[in-house]
């Protein structure tokens, strides 16, 4: 095998990790979730839970990818070898099976929801074309618009990634996460100038802290976290293999903690406002028990209502939106495929471009029939990959580096781009805190399904 691609510069990782982080989790989900959970303090807990848990996890999975300068079934199983022991090796490769089994079920999803922002754009380009009937048809539910869709935005993904990592997924995140960020502060600074955009303002800024103490809001937070850093099901373990020795893991991790965290809340000053001026205009949000009308109504429904009651320039602005929405899903989709094609590539000996090809037909197969399936299965996956795979994944791998890498070798791949390692407060911390604070916390999300 020859040399393996790498990220050519700090920048380069820095926005392709970004957006494998930044997509419908903090864009949709996180919003959503502050407009149910009690706004200023959901988005306290989240900011809280990002830092003492995302972030060390985070470093966790990095650390194991750039270790193994491998796949991630390759990359597990050298972090176990350290400890010695077939039985750990075993379970490293196992673990890496279920990682990349999840992250190939929540790609299954993922394209589903995103071929309905893809509708939502297109509709918005057919509206202004004057096409109302095909504009009508590409935001109504049916079958065979979600599979035409998902279908697109499959083809999209593998089109980036046939290109490989440097080509394809480095030159597309640095493209488009500057577009990303340039088009949230626009839109955020349209919607704050709106009558009912200062309610929304201190609803999401100004938290109530006796809800802090709510377990439920607490949970919901740390299950976001986990989400939208794109932890647990291998993906940040790819990504770390194509990190030069040159880096600094700590740092670059922190970078892409602060970014990913900075859309969610930005995105947050945008939703949360519009949702105020929403209301201001007459549109339903909550129902009589204050409880928002449906998980898909702030993105689906609300939003495109209040454009709608903008005239051209609604319909303008709802092509911002989508466009935004499209560019972060996309990027979070190439790095979900990027785990199973890697896997391929290295273990099996495909190409490329037919490990693409097949991964990628094979997803949207399994998308095929959620679509089909829909109200029994579309949930049931969700659940299934954020709330058992993740965590668990999640928690293997806090465990792993915790307790089975030797610290000797863990402390010299932390050195490589962090000469001064031994000396930090990080090298202090971490390791201890990562054996026992994470499992803890990833288990306390865990067993929170049950109560
Ligand atoms: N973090 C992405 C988001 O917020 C989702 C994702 C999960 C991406 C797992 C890769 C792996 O939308």
């Amino acid at each position: 095998m020859g040399v393996r691609a790498q990220f050519k510069s700090r920048g380069g990782f820095v926005l392709a990790a970004a957006g494998s982080a930044v997509g419908l989790g903090n864009i949709w989900a996180f919003p959503t979730q502050v407009a149910q959970n009690g706004g200023g303090a959901f988005l306290l807990a989240y900011l809280l839970l990002v830092f003492i848990l995302g972030y060390p996890v985070l470093v966790a999975e990095l650390l194991i990818g750039r270790h193994g300068q491998a796949n991630p079934l390759t990359a597990l199983r050298r972090v176990a070898a350290t400890a010695g022991g077939r039985g750990y090796r075993t379970s490293a490769f196992l673990i890496g099976v279920i990682g990349i089994l999840g992250v190939s079920l929540i790609l299954s999803f993922y394209a589903i929801v995103s071929g309905w922002l893809l509708g939502y754009l297109l509709s918005s380009s057919a509206r202004l074309l004057g096409c109302s009937q095909a504009a009508g048809w590409l935001i109504h539910r049916s079958p065979l618009r979600d599979g035409v869709l998902m279908a697109l935005f499959m083809l999209l993904t593998a089109g980036v990634i046939r290109r490989g990592v440097t080509q394809g997924i480095e030159q597309w995140s640095a493209r488009l996460m500057p577009l990303l960020f340039l088009f949230l502060v626009v839109m955020c600074g349209y919607i704050v100038l709106q009558p009912g955009a200062l309610e929304g303002l201190k609803a999401y800024l100004v938290p109530d802290c006796a809800r802090l103490l709510n377990p439920q809001l607490l949970i919901s937070a740390l299950g976001q976290a986990f989400f939208s850093l794109s932890i647990g099901v291998c993906a940040m373990m790819t990504y770390g293999s194509y990190l030069p020795r040159s880096e600094n893991v700590p740092q670059v991790a922190a970078q892409v903690v602060l970014f990913d965290t900075l859309v969610a809340f930005l995105a947050g000053l945008l939703i949360i406002p519009a949702l105020f001026v929403a209301q201001r205009q007459g549109i339903v949000i909550y129902d009589q028990q204050q409880q928002l009308l449906s998980e898909t109504a702030l993105v689906f429904d609300v939003l495109p209502a209040l454009f709608e009651r903008l005239g051209v320039l609604g319909s303008g602005l709802s092509l911002l939106f989508f466009g935004l929405m499209i560019i972060a899903a996309l990027t979070s989709a190439i790095a979900m495929l990027e785990v199973p094609v890697l896997c391929l590539t290295e273990t099996r000996g495909y190409s490329r471009r037919s490990a693409t090809s097949w991964v990628a037909l094979g997803i949207s197969l399994i998308s095929m029939v959620i679509i089909s399936y829909f109200n029994t299965l579309f949930n049931g996956v969700v659940t299934l990959t954020t709330h058992y795979i993740q965590p668990l994944v999640g928690l293997a791998c806090s465990l792993g580096v915790g307790w089975l890498w030797q610290r000797a070798s863990l402390l010299q791949e932390i050195r490589s781009g962090y000469p001064n390692a031994e000396n930090s407060l990080f090298w202090k911390i971490w390791p201890g805190y990562l054996r026992v604070v994470c499992p803890v916390l990833i288990l306390l999300v865990f067993l929170a399904q049950w109560w």
